[in-house]
């Protein structure tokens, strides 16, 4: 079993460390290897993604991804800017399903922002499709406007497009996961004012001919955005597509009191996949020894149930992530008043210790 590590920038350093300790305590027969992503790629290669990288990842069973970017490298063209790495990787993998579990554990109720009795036994996925939409689409750029409300102005545009074989695959793989949970999906779209999203209902639509014990609804973007902190339990497989994913997944980790909480799986075809945590490089953060590292933890433990069949592995990883958590430990974005305030080693040591 390979494992690419990719730690990248920012805290994903500090995060991955300490997955990749949990990961070698499990005693099974990995084989890791590391290499630099992102702006830590471009400042020893030139490149966020260097073919070295790209071909490690490639070459390997399963990934396991820290983060990327960092405010530095905002005014670099955007192929060099670190964030084209994950972009890249997501393309060149072709990645396209994303399995985002947003859960709250009941002893993190009270690190919600949300009520209590809002999120008290929250279990959502949130599947995302990733190598389309408008992240992807061409054209895109900047030019002088020839019509619209300012001829002659200077202006930016990007192309949101959705084929039928992308949009096909995608709703497969969230039918075939609701069927393994309480079997509801909710299609998120904006098919009244988008074009795009009225095909991806249409083909959704299509696609659950073939599941009918699963229960299909659908859902406008903006509203799916209010039920998420008005009744999200009502949510079971939330399934949407590169760009309303992206900021429901962020909104969704919330729920479950940090972003530092929500793991993530990105797989393609052949099951190979990339695992990392749902948040960036936090630079805020950086350097401080403060970061959360479960997400990151719990990526690793899907990387095991998902690309290396290590179910058991994965439910003891599981485990210990909950009885850490049972046992008082938080690092500050999930500390509350009562409970033991420790940084990202401390962490990294309690579940290594479970
Ligand atoms: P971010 O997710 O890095 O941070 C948002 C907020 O959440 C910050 O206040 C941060 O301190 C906090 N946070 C994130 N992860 C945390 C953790 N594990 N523990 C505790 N607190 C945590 O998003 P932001 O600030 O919008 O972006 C920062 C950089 O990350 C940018 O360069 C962005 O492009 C990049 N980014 C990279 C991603 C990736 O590598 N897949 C995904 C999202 C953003
Ligand atoms: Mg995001």
């Amino acid at each position: 079993m390979k494992i690419a590590v990719l730690p990248g920038d920012g805290i994903g350093t500090e995060i991955v460390a300490e997955a990749v300790r949990v990961l070698n305590v499990l005693d099974l027969p990995f084989e890791m290897e590391e290499a630099k992503v992102g702006g830590a790629a471009y400042e020893a290669h030139g490149h966020p993604l260097p073919d070295s990288t790209l071909n490690l990842a490639k070459a390997s069973d399963a990934i396991l991804f820290g983060a990327v970017g960092d405010w530095k490298y905002d005014t670099l063209d955007r192929p060099l800017r670190p964030e084209q790495a994950i972009l890249g990787l997501r393309k060149h993998l072709g990645l396209f399903a994303n399995f985002r579990p947003a859960i709250c554990y009941e002893e993190l109720v009270g690190a919600s922002s949300l009520k209590p009795e809002l999120i008290a036994g929250l279990d959502i996925l949130i599947i995302r499709e990733l190598t389309g939409d408008i992240y992807f689409g061409q054209p895109r750029g900047r030019r002088i406007a020839t019509d619209g409300h300012f001829p002659g102005a200077e202006e930016a545009f990007d192309t949101m497009r959705y084929s039928r074989p992308e949009i096909e695959r995608i709703a497969h793989v969230a039918f075939q996961a609701a069927r393994k949970r309480s079997k509801k999906v909710t299609s998120v779209d904006k098919a009244n004012v988008l074009e795009t999203f009225q095909f991806w209902k249409d083909v959704v639509t299509e696609v659950h001919k073939a599941y009918p014990d699963v229960e299909l609804e659908h859902m406008y973007v903006d509203n799916a955005a209010m039920q998420l902190v008005k009744a999200p339990k009502k949510f079971d497989v939330l399934f949407t597509g590169n760009m309303f994913g992206d900021i429901l997944s962020d909104e969704a980790s919330m729920l479950t009191g940090s972003i530092g909480m929500l793991p993530s799986a990105s797989l393609n075809a052949k099951g190979q996949g990339l695992y990392e945590p749902s948040h960036g490089s936090a630079p805020d953060i950086a350097g401080k020894g403060v970061a959360n590292p479960l997400a990151t933890i719990l990526s690793a433990a899907m990387m095991l149930r998902f690309s290396l069949q290590q179910p058991e592995a994965a439910d003891r990883i599981e485990s210990a992530v909950k009885s850490v958590l049972a046992a008082g430990y938080r690092t500050p974005d999930i500390w509350s008043e009562g409970t033991q305030k420790v940084g990202t080693r401390e962490m990294g040591d309690a579940v290594v210790a479970a």
